[in-house]
């Protein structure tokens, strides 16, 4: 059986569209998109996910009225009414809960647009990241995905691509080069984990079975 996606996306909603296009065209097997969650109720990734027939949430701490509390319960039951198997976090400006990394532990990827552990930590997104990675004239960027963990991004690295910083490169035409990056990576950092549950799923049931 398919895995079950959810998407948490704050923004444009570039990658959302890359894994919405793997999954379309089968170069992505074995997971089914099936909510796009995102805290602001004027991303561009929620209007997609509305047109395309997409399961379509906005949830933030300020949405279900301010307590910290009520906004993990909200997440988790909105999980599991989707009955959701599996998280990417594509361009998701929030922490996610604890007790959400818990509950789905080694199932939460994240998207970051720089090779970690180098430019990451709390306030390194987006163009923030870039300008750091100009600003200490490295040579080479790249994007990382990776499990999440409770620190800003930690947790183990899935998948690295890298990419030529040029003299002449401003944070924008930088981050064009990593975003065309990530559109490549996710799907195949998606495929890798999705064959990763697979296999260890059918380990349990042949032990099972003995
Ligand atoms: C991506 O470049 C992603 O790496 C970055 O936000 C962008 C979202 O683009 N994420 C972070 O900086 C997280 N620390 P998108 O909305 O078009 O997918």
């Amino acid at each position: 059986m398919a895995l079950r996606l959810a998407i948490f996306a704050s923004g444009r909603g570039s990658n959302l569209l890359a894994i919405y296009n793997a999954v379309r065209r089968h170069e992505l097997s074995g997971i089914e998109l099936v909510l796009v969650l995102s805290n602001n109720s004027k991303s561009e990734a929620l209007a997609f996910a509305f047109e395309n027939n997409i399961s379509a949430v906005h949830c933030s701490q300020i949405s279900v009225g301010g307590d910290a509390l009520q906004y993990e319960q909200t997440l988790l039951t909105i999980l599991s009414e989707h009955r959701i198997d599996l998280i990417a976090l594509a361009g998701y400006m929030k922490k996610i809960p604890k007790v959400v990394i818990t509950a789905y532990e080694g199932k939460v990827l994240n998207l970051h647009p720089s090779l970690l552990p180098e430019f990451g930590g709390e306030g390194m997104f987006g163009l923030n990241v870039h300008r750091a990675v100009l600003h200490s004239g490295q040579s080479v960027s790249g994007m990382t995905i990776h499990f999440v963990e409770n620190d800003y991004d930690a947790g183990k690295i899935i998948l690295q691509e890298r990419c030529p910083v040029f003299p002449e490169d401003t944070p924008e035409t930088l981050s064009k080069r990593v975003l065309a990056l990530e559109h490549h990576g996710y799907p195949k950092a998606l495929q890798i984990v999705a064959n990763q549950i697979e296999q260890s799923h059918s380990q349990e049931s042949n032990g099972a079975s003995r």
